[in-house]
């Protein structure tokens, strides 16, 4: 008998998911006669430019579904999410359902799934920053305690699974999806005007990101670091795409586009980014100062340097190998991290980490088709 294809369900909910699931999408739809696919986007980020313009720069299918789901306090958004993919879920009775990274949609997803005995896949397991107080950790951690496989992108999430009690049979190290589409859009990325754009040469200007609650959210913290970066941006110019959440936290400390004059003029902000327009601006920066943890790993492969204002990291092989530096987010800190990283040049050159080489998606696959196979 010919055996039925899987019917795999893919969720989506917010910005740093679309790259991670992009790729395994694109290497299921080679192979219909195993993989029939499905795409949820639960709406956790709804504006076009956190949302809808990285299905059109990915070249991602539209998703089959909307939650739209919405923005709200922890419990409000998680419990939405759920109470909104439970009777999906029940109707559509996927074979496997894919979550990826650490964001909200990615545990309530996994939880429904795991009370109703659907199989979870969970994409970027085991990474720990041991830290609690971010609620990303708390999503990655429960969100493994339940999956039934596990894809890491680099052995320390082996290791930290397998201390956590996860049988090694549910754990595949495979590399790093987020890297898988970062190598198949270099090209479009290279050929990306936005530097030029914006008038910015080659390697001189800093490309900031900040949006952690830790650093944004207290407004004396954040008056704070936007004194560093003025003081920065009288040297170099610097960059800063706005995530909406910092976007109303500046608002807050009255820190908007009708202050800019005279000496806050080398500091642009811009609102937050596609894809391409993104990449292209931090490829060709001298050093990118950032809380986020994807750009760890993107700075990472294109070898850019990479101060990361946080007291941990969840991707330590990043600094082990690679050029990231984790750093205090006092404005001392943050000018004396970046005058180093500008005066010493290529202070960390830095390695891509293994498997992070644009095969990761392949090898969920491949994981994949065997179960189709049985
Ligand atoms: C979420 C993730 C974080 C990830 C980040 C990337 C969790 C717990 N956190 O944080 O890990 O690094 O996304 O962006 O899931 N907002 C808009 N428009 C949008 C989306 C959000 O205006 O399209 C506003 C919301 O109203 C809210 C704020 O931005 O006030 C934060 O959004 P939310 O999704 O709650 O968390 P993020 O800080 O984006």
């Amino acid at each position: 008998m010919k055996p039925q294809p899987l019917n795999i369900m893919h969720i989506v909910g917010a910005r740093p998911n679309y790259m991670k699931i992009a790729p395994i999408m694109a290497e299921m739809v080679l192979r219909p006669q195993l993989f029939r696919q499905t795409c949820v986007h639960t709406g956790q980020h709804y504006d076009a430019n956190m949302s809808e313009i990285f299905f059109h720069d990915l070249g991602m299918p539209q998703p089959d579904i909307y939650l739209k789901v919405g923005s709200g306090t922890h419990a409000e958004q998680t419990a939405r999410i759920m109470l909104a993919f439970e009777p999906l879920v029940l109707q559509e009775r996927p074979d496997w359902v894919i979550v990826v990274g650490d964001v909200n949609s990615t545990i309530a997803c996994a939880l429904v799934c795991a009370k109703l005995g659907i199989p979870v896949a969970h994409v970027e397991a085991g990474l720990r920053s041991f830290d609690r107080s971010m609620p990303e950790e708390i999503n990655r951690l429960l969100t493994d305690q339940i999956a039934d496989l596990l894809f890491t992108p680099s052995k320390d999430g082996d290791a930290n699974l397998l201390r956590e009690g996860i049988p090694a049979q549910k754990i595949h190290f495979v590399g790093n999806v987020m890297i898988d589409t970062l190598v198949r859009m270099l090209p479009k990325i290279e050929a990306n005007p936005t530097p030029a754009r914006l008038g910015l040469k080659e390697r001189e200007y800093v490309l900031v990101t900040l949006h952690r609650p830790v650093n944004v959210d207290d407004p004396q913290r954040l008056q704070a670091i936007m004194g560093a970066l003025v003081r920065i941006a009288k040297d170099l110019p610097v960059v800063f795409p706005v995530h909406p959440r910092t976007r109303k936290q500046l608002a807050e400390i009255g820190f908007d586009e009708a202050n800019f004059a005279g000496e806050k003029a080398g500091l642009r902000l811009l609102e937050p980014l596609g894809y391409l327009d993104f990449l292209a601006l931090m490829r060709s920066a001298r050093l990118a100062l950032t809380d986020s943890g994807g750009i760890q790993e993107e700075t990472t492969f294109l070898g850019v340097p990479c101060l990361t204002a946080r007291p941990n990291t969840e991707r330590p092989v990043t600094v082990e190998v690679g050029t990231n530096r984790l750093i205090d987010s006092t404005p001392e800190a943050i000018l004396s991290a970046v005058e180093q990283a500008l005066n010493v040049p290529d202070v960390q050159k830095g390695r891509i980490p293994d498997f992070w080489d644009g095969k990761a998606a392949q090898r969920i696959v491949e994981v994949f088709a065997q179960l189709a196979a049985r």
